[in-house]
C-alpha cells in the first residue's frame, strides 16, 4: 500500500473538471478579479475525458476508492454525466461524488442519477435573500438552489449534503434557520469553518466562527449529540439531533485540524496533482501523458509525489497567512476544495 511521510494512505481523488464557474463567491472568485475580461484556462490545457479515465484507473491501482468531482462548478463541463459513467466504471472505484453550487442542478439531476453518480454534495451558504445573493456575487436568490436539491432527492441522489461556509458578520447570522429547515428532511447540512483556502479572499482569523460556537448555536434550539465518524479521516464531525430528526456536520479545519488522518489527493484542471488544499506547487501529470508516458512511468510519478508527501498546513497555519511575502497557493477553484 502507497503511504506518505506520516504513514497516510491515498483513499480519495478530488478532481476539478472546470475551472469556470457561474457564481463569484466573494471568498472564492471575487467579482471584482475575475471579470469578463478573465482569461480561464483554453480547451487544450483541460484534461479530456480519456485522459482523466487512464489517470483514475492508475490512482485506483494505488488505492484511490473514493471520487469527488469539483470545479469551478463542475456542471459547467460539457457531457459530464458521460464522463461520470467512465468514472464510475474503473475498478475499485466504490463512491462517486459531486460537489455543486446547484444552479444547473435540476436540469441534470435525472442524468446525473442514470450515469451512475450515487450521491451529492451542494454548497449553500444562507437560506436569507440578501445574505446569498452577496454571497454567490452574482445576486442569485436561493429559492432555485432549494429546488434543485428537491429534484435531486426526486430522483434518487442520496444522501444529500449541503455545504455552509460560515464567515463572522457575513452569514453566522443565519446558521440556525438553515438547520432548521433542512431537520426532518433526510439532508445533512456541514457547516465549514471559513478558510484561507488561495490568495485572494483577504482572510483573517477574526473572520471565523469556531465550530464549537456553531454548534452551540444550533443546539440551543435544537439539542443534539455527537455521533461517532462514518470512517478514519472523515472530515465533518457528525452530530445528530436529540429527537431522532437527523444530523448535522462542521469541518474545523481552522480549529480542529483533521491533517493528521488527511488521505486526500487533488489534481488539477490542468492535470497537475496536489497533495494539499493549501500547496503553493503541484506536479504535472498531463505533459508527461502527452510526451507519451507509459502506464507504468505515470503510476511511479504518482508514487513518488504520495511517498513524498508530508502536508499537514492546517496543523501549522501561520498566523497571518496571507501577508505580503508568504508562499502563494493554489485557488479554490482551480482544485475544487
Ligand atoms: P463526505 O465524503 O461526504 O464525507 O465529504 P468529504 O469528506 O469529501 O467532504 P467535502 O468534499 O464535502 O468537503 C467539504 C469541505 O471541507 C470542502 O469543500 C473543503 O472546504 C473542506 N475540506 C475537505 N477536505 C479538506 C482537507 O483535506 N483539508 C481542509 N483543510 N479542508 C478540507
Ligand atoms: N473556506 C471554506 N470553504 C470554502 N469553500 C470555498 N472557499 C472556501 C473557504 N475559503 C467551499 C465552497 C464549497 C466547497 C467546495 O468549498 O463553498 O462548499
Ligand atoms: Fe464557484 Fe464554488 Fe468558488 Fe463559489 S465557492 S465561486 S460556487 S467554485
Ligand atoms: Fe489535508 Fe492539507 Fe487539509 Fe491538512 S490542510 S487536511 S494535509 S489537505
Amino acid at each position: 500500500m502507497l503511504t506518505d511521510k506520516f504513514g497516510r494512505p491515498m483513499r480519495d481523488l478530488r478532481i476539478s473538471v472546470t475551472d469556470r464557474c457561474n457564481f463569484r463567491c466573494p471568498y472564492c472568485m471575487p467579482a471584482e478579479i475575475y471579470g469578463e475580461a478573465y482569461e480561464f484556462l483554453p480547451r487544450e490545457d483541460i484534461l479530456t475525458f480519456e485522459e482523466l479515465t487512464r489517470l483514475v484507473a492508475l490512482f485506483a491501482e494505488h488505492g484511490v476508492t473514493k471520487l469527488r468531482i469539483t470545479g469551478g462548478e463542475p456542471l459547467l463541463r460539457n457531457e459530464l454525466p458521460q464522463l461520470l459513467g467512465m468514472l464510475g466504471a474503473i475498478d475499485g472505484i466504490e463512491d462517486l461524488t459531486l460537489t455543486t453550487n446547484g444552479y444547473l442542478l435540476a436540469q441534470f439531476a435525472q442524468q446525473l442519477k442514470d450515469s451512475g453518480l450515487g450521491r451529492i454534495t451542494v454548497s449553500l451558504d444562507s437560506l436569507d435573500d440578501d445574505v446569498f445573493k452577496a454571497m454567490n456575487g452574482r445576486g442569485f436568490a436561493p429559492g432555485r438552489v432549494l429546488d434543485a436539491i428537491q429534484t435531486a432527492a426526486d430522483v434518487g441522489l442520496s444522501p444529500i449534503k449541503i455545504n455552509c461556509v460560515v464567515q463572522k458578520g457575513v452569514n453566522d447570522h443565519t446558521i440556525v434557520d438553515l438547520a432548521r429547515h433542512f431537520k426532518g428532511t433526510g439532508h445533512i447540512v456541514r457547516y465549514i469553518e471559513y478558510m484561507d483556502v488561495g490568495n485572494r479572499n483577504g482572510w483573517r482569523s477574526e473572520h471565523v466562527v469556531p465550530a464549537a460556537e456553531i454548534i452551540a448555536k444550533i443546539d440551543a434550539e435544537m439539542p443534539l449529540e455527537p455521533v461517532e465518524s462514518n470512517y478514519r479521516g472523515e472530515v465533518a464531525r457528525r452530530y445528530r439531533y436529540r429527537d431522532g430528526s437527523g444530523e448535522i456536520g462542521v469541518i474545523a479545519s481552522v480549529t480542529m485540524p483533521f491533517c493528521g488522518d488527511c488521505t486526500r489527493v487533488r489534481l488539477s484542471t490542468d492535470g497537475r496533482i496536489f497533495t494539499c488544499l493549501f500547496a503553493s506547487e503541484g506536479v504535472s501529470l498531463r505533459d508527461p501523458l502527452r510526451a507519451g508516458a507509459t502506464d507504468d512511468e505515470l503510476r511511479a510519478l504518482i508514487s513518488s509525489v504520495w511517498t513524498g508527501r508530508s502536508d499537514r498546513y492546517s496543523e501549522v497555519r501561520a498566523a497571518s497567512p496571507n501577508e505580503p511575502g508568504a508562499p502563494r497557493k493554489i485557488e479554490m477553484y482551480q482544485i475544487g476544495g
